[in-house]
């Protein structure tokens, strides 16, 4: 044993001399430490079967030659690295005074996104949380888990992209989703009640476009469910967003509006930030913009969410971000949005 010991340590030394880089040096780790077939592991494995009085002679000395040759190895990897570093500082030289390059075309973000992001910052510092939802939905939740079954007539004003055999469950067609008022419930099934969330996204329909109507725009959804919630709630909550949109002076109008997954629902104007309610071309005359649609959450909305009705209630909204965005920065024409075109994009 003490023979085998010092048989390894000599040709550990030897091998060392021939290391010059930092790979043969993990080669030398490897035929000597290696778990699998190491010289030095297999000693260290030997032990086991020695006597006991064998076992505390040799296992002592066999641990010492073990940490004498990784110390070796440290001290042999550091000695490496230095000569690597020194060589480096030898032959390459890095220029400090020299003047940067000129950067041409920086990008930025695109102006859905930086409404989108004032809006998160806006809603997480009122304990909202932000989620996301598939772009690709189940009929099901984009219309029957909302309150608009099969049959309904609100499924004629969100004619959208049906997609053939998706998924494992081909029973549902699938469908780009029109809205992100399915995430109401996705929402309230994977977290929960009590909860507050928005739920920025894109969503999609079968338009003839135009400047106003485009197959592919962004809306920002929103939920609150929770013990004695009412509609006074909601109202100080879409007016905190007006007046953080538009200024402290902002006014909020909720007008009765149809929508099958709330009751009551309202339709949301705010004052004209251009012309403060005296009418203009942005506002078309009228002195209010409509910027989204709101409401209570249907019964059957909740139940469909696994929460009991008799127990919670809450409030939605659905603001239309692509709509804010054409409003902040006067865009006229929707399809500019999505078009890519660089000339446009730039003006941001
Ligand atoms: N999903 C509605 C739409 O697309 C907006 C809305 C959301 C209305 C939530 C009420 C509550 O028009």
């Amino acid at each position: 044993m003490d023979e085998q010991l010092q048989k390894i340590k000599q040709d550990f030394l030897q091998d060392l001399k021939t290391v010059k880089d930092n790979l043969q040096l993990e080669e030398l780790e490897q035929k000597f430490f290696s778990r699998r077939s190491g010289e030095m592991t297999e000693i260290m494995k030997k032990l086991k079967d020695l006597s006991v009085d064998a076992r505390k002679k040799f296992g002592k000395l066999a641990n010492e030659v073990k940490k004498e040759l990784e110390d070796i190895l440290i001290e042999k990897q550091i000695e490496l690295n230095n000569q690597l570093v020194n060589k480096i500082a030898d032959t390459e030289w890095i220029d400090i005074t020299q003047p940067k390059l000129p950067v041409k075309d920086r990008g930025h973000l695109h102006p859905n996104t930086i409404i989108q992001n004032d809006l998160e910052d806006f809603f997480t510092s009122m304990g909202f949380l932000v989620l996301d939802g598939p772009e690709l939905e189940s009929d099901y939740y984009n219309f029957t888990a909302v309150n608009i079954p099969p049959t309904h007539p609100a499924r004629d004003m969100q004619d959208t992209f049906y997609i053939k055999d998706h998924g494992p469950d081909s029973d549902s067609p699938w469908v780009m989703r029109t809205q992100t008022s399915p995430m109401q419930v996705r929402a309230m099934q994977k977290h929960g009640v009590p909860i507050r969330a928005i739920i920025p996204g894109r969503c999609f329909r079968n338009e003839a476009t135009d400047v106003r109507h485009e197959h592919t725009f962004y809306q920002l959804e929103g939920i609150v469910i929770d013990k004695n919630i009412n509609f006074s709630h909601m109202k100080g909550v879409l007016e905190a967003v007006a007046k953080h949109l538009y200024g402290n002076e902002t006014v909020v109008r909720l007008r009765p509006k149809f929508y099958p997954f709330v009751e009551p629902g309202v339709n949301g104007e705010v004052t004209c930030f251009l012309c403060k309610g005296a009418g203009c071309r942005v506002c078309k005359n009228t002195g209010w913009l409509e910027i989204f649609g709101a409401g209570m959450v249907h019964p059957n909305v909740l139940r469909e969410g696994g929460v009991d009705p008799e127990k919670y209630q809450g409030f939605a909204f659905g603001f239309g971000l692509t709509r804010l965005v054409m409003l902040k920065y006067g865009i006229d024409d929707i399809r500019n949005l999505q078009n890519g075109d660089i000339r446009f994009l730039k003006q941001f």
